[in-house]
């Protein structure tokens, strides 16, 4: 079947390479996936994970779900199809960061493995570091930090991950984060030395 895609010609040979960028930068790039429950931890992380990189002389940048579904992703919403194309927007967006030589974060729910997987379909397994941000839907509702638990209770969030839109437990993270076990200081530690281990040129 013929299709518009048989009438575009990318140029990728004739891109500066990656390589040079690296070498520029000192680092390797990668992505480091965050998934977890609303609530769990998963920004708090990012963000103090992009600081701490930062201050050891890493190029970082931060794709979060509420800033990204505020721009890029504002015409997506929660049903199964928008959370997909989320992912698979998200997932093309860090491809591209990481091929500049950034060390990407990104911040997002990913509730299932098809998700997750669609993401290292399009990232690729050498780039991608999967990290699960573990905490029950229980505790998330008693951290609440945006209210959202709250008016999820009074019925005003529709498709509510966790509650009617599933959330699913990962197959194979190479990492987990389990905030209820672990302190925020911890939590930085796994994290900051699985990346630094994925990103040393
Ligand atoms: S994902 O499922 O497509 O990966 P994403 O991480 O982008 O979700 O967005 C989740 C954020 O959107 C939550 O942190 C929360 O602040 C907000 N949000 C608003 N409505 C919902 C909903 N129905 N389910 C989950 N999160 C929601």
């Amino acid at each position: 079947m013929s299709s518009h895609l048989d009438h575009i010609y990318p140029v990728f040979d004739k891109m500066l390479p990656r390589e040079a960028k690296e070498e520029l930068l000192g680092q390797r790039g990668a992505v480091i996936w965050m998934y977890g429950l609303s609530g769990s931890g998963k920004s708090t992380l990012a963000n103090l994970l992009e600081r701490r990189l930062h201050e050891a002389g890493r190029m970082v940048k931060v794709l979060d779900g509420d800033n990204i579904r505020s721009g890029l992703n504002s015409n997506l919403g929660f049903s199964d199809e928008d959370r997909q194309e989320n992912i698979r927007r998200v997932a093309e967006v860090a491809k591209l960061f990481s091929e500049a030589g950034i060390i990407t974060i990104t911040s997002f729910i990913t509730p299932n493995n098809e998700l997750r997987d669609l993401a290292r379909g399009i990232i690729g397994n050498d780039d991608l570091l999967e990290v699960y941000v573990k905490a029950s839907f229980e505790t998330c509702a008693e951290r609440d930090p945006k209210g959202l638990y709250a008016k999820v209770k009074a019925g005003e969030v529709k498709q509510f991950t966790g509650k009617d839109s599933a959330f699913e437990e990962p197959n194979n993270p190479d990492l987990v984060v389990d905030t209820e076990a672990l302190s925020e200081e911890e939590s930085l530690s796994l994290l900051l030395e699985a990346v630094q281990a994925k990103v040393s040129a």
